[in-house]
């Protein structure tokens, strides 16, 4: 659940994702594939993870996403953002990162990080550039088995995080 579910922001509203998104959401991903250096997801991981993404739709279309991915009990990731370039400019994709934060810090996790080749934008949101080896949940679990390893030119960044337990059972989330 987002903090207030159909909260509008313009003519854009942001909301928990649904199954029924799958299809719009790996859409948006694949159509910034290229220009967000995004990992490619599939339709059936998309289906099975769709309610830990925010979602963002500007009447029917769906026009921003962002998945908050566990990676141990203590650090969740920032996956999937991307923002239709329609819609950008006018601070969605840093309301998406604020909502993947509120329910980060709800569900009890300590830092969020992200992966990413801009920097800049998530300095903007808090995010501080780290070793990716302080992130081995990521480095020696995930990255060993990307095609990329070692020469994926991405950026680790993380942001520590006020903690207010009473969310989800922490092991109930992975
Ligand atoms: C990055 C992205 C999500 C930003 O979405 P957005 O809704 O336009 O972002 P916001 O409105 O919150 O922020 C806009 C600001 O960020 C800046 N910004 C956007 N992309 C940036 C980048 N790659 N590097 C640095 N700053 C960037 C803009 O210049 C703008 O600055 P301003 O407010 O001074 O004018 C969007 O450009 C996108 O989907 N890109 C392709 C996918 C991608 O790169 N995803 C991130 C993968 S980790």
């Amino acid at each position: 659940m987002v903090r207030q579910p159909g909260m509008q922001d313009g003519s854009i509203t942001v909301r928990a994702g649904r199954p029924t998104d799958a299809p719009e959401i790996h859409s948006l991903i694949e159509a910034h594939l290229r220009e967000g250096h995004l990992l490619p997801r599939t339709m059936s991981d998309l289906h099975a993870h769709a309610t830990r993404f925010v979602v963002a739709r500007q009447g029917r279309r769906l026009v921003g996403c962002a998945e908050l991915a566990p990676l141990s009990r203590s650090v969740a990731e920032v996956r999937s953002l991307a923002v239709d370039s329609c819609s950008r400019g006018v601070g969605l994709g840093g309301r998406l990162v604020a909502e993947l934060r509120h329910r980060a810090q709800r569900d009890g996790f300590g830092r969020l990080c992200v992966f990413t080749h801009v920097p800049n934008y998530f300095i903007r949101l808090g995010f501080a550039i780290v070793p990716h080896m302080s992130v081995p949940e990521k480095a020696q679990n995930i990255c060993p088995m990307c095609p990329l390893f070692a020469r994926c030119g991405q950026h680790a960044m993380m942001l520590p995080l006020n903690i207010h337990r009473g969310g989800a059972d922490p092991e109930q989330r992975l």
